[in-house]
């Protein structure tokens, strides 16, 4: 693979034109503001030429504001706008454009981007490349999809022990508000094993996003795509972003890479993706979500994975946030039931001030048996067995009824259990792990 050239002036006149031909075509269809609402309006004359997904602009004060078809009717189309305030009256005229698309570039790497793939690092323009993307692709069907990969070593170590992965895999990371979902995921998204890294963060507050790039990338930060669309940004754009980063890291994967894609956190997707179904006049049918969301989440969801034969594969971590730590939410059940594990944060390990507070007993990875050799399994077996004995005689303990000598088991889970935890700890400045069964077995010999 030859390094990208830069973009000469030339190039960079010849893309700008090609876009703006696509972005305001000479002649398009229009059509007429018939009706104005708070989060969207309504274009009577277009409902023959709109397919759903299309886009719809209007003249603004700078420039055309652009906003995407999600209903048509015999009487007219519904169109939610990606920013701004509506600023249009009955009777505006409107034309018709095609659906949004991205033109990425290995150069993307180490750059910010929105949701409609503009550059917000402030380092100018991106360089856009010949492939044209849709965010909104299909997965590759399953058959035709190549294998999994190998083992995927993340450097953290609670989840390389207890819920390893493999290239390929989907996995969330579940947990209520401030547990520790993004910081572990950042943790994750310096692993050293990747080509790429993907990130799109959604609803996240902006403050979060600049730690992220300036604090916990680290190595990785010029390996790596932002996609952000923080939480004062329309459902539009939230809806939009983490598909847009998946375009992205389809991009690479499909140029051979192994490309680790990050979401935080798909719930806020699965808000945003609920206010569009809703504005698009949807019926809410499971605790205020329409259907649509339930079927736009896996669409999402199985999009991460090995690509074609012969490409690279997408490792898809998700995090995924539980409404008053309640693990049974529509959504959290949706997206559990789509992905190849999940790694439960609970506040309780949190609060004993244990990060990353993951519950190695609830934590699953579909595919550790893959990783985990027959030693390595029992292990972790033994570990999870002591965990469990430790847990559910605290109370027991706290109480003074534990006498060390009854019971042989319990001595062994005291005695190991504190230093097996101890072992675990890790934040974004640790030293990753290199192989954390050698680790512990040091440990818990000494
Ligand atoms: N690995 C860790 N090491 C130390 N502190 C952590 C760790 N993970 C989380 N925390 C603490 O928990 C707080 C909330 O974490 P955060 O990742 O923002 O949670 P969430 O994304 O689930 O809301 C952080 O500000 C930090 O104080
Ligand atoms: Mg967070």
């Amino acid at each position: 693979m030859s390094p990208p050239r830069p973009a000469n002036a030339l190039d960079r006149l010849a893309d700008a034109v090609g876009r703006a031909a696509r972005d305001v075509p000479l002649v398009a269809e229009g059509g007429v503001v018939a009706a104005v609402a708070p989060g969207h309006y309504r274009v009577g004359g277009l409902s023959p030429f709109l397919k759903l997904g299309e886009r719809v602009a209007i003249p603004g004060a700078d420039g055309p504001q652009i906003g995407e078809v999600v209903r048509i009717d015999a009487r007219g189309a519904t169109v939610k706008p990606f920013e701004g305030a509506i600023d249009a009256r009955l009777g505006t005229r409107t034309w018709r454009m095609e659906p949004v698309s991205l033109q990425p570039d290995p150069t993307w790497k180490g750059r910010v981007v929105d949701a409609l793939g503009r550059p917000i690092d402030g380092r100018g323009p991106l360089r856009h490349g010949a492939t044209i993307v849709h965010p909104f692709r299909e997965p590759p069907p399953a058959m035709r999809r190549a294998r999994l990969g190998g083992h995927f070593r993340t450097g953290v170590r609670a989840i390389d022990l207890f819920t390893p992965l493999c290239a390929g895999q989907r996995i969330g990371v579940f947990a209520g508000s401030g547990v520790g979902k993004s910081t572990l995921i950042s943790m994750l998204a310096a692993a050293q094993t990747v080509d790429t890294v993907v990130i799109a963060l959604v609803g996240e507050r902006g403050r979060e996003v600049r730690e992220f790039l300036e604090e916990t990338l680290g190595a990785n930060r010029d390996k790596a795509v932002m996609v952000v669309s923080t939480g004062d940004e329309s459902p539009m754009m939230r809806r939009l972003a983490p598909n847009t980063a998946m375009a992205i890291a389809e991009f690479f994967r499909d140029r051979g890479e192994h490309v680790l894609l990050i979401a935080d956190s798909v719930t806020r997707y699965a808000h945003a993706a609920r206010d569009v179904a809703l504005a698009a006049g949807e019926p809410a049918v499971s605790r205020g979500y329409p259907p649509s969301v339930f079927s736009d989440l896996p669409r999402l969801l199985e999009r991460a994975g090995p690509g074609y034969e012969g490409t690279g594969t997408i490792t898809g971590i998700f995090s995924v946030l539980v409404d008053g730590d309640d693990h049974n939410d529509p959504v959290a059940d949706a997206i559990r039931g789509t992905l190849d594990g999940h790694i439960v944060l609970e506040r309780w390990i949190a609060d004993r001030g244990r990060y990353p507070a993951m519950n190695p007993l609830t934590s699953i990875s579909r595919l550790s048996r893959k990783v985990w050799s027959p030693e390595e399994q029992a292990l972790v077996r033994s570990f999870c067995a002591l965990i469990a004995r430790f847990e559910e005689t605290r109370d027991l303990r706290l109480m003074g009824a534990w006498q060390p000598g009854a019971d042989p088991d319990l001595d062994r889970a005291v005695a190991i259990v504190p230093r097996l935890y101890d072992a675990l700890r890790q934040d974004p400045a640790s030293p990753k792990s290199e192989d954390p069964y050698r680790e512990l077995a040091v440990l818990l010999k000494g």
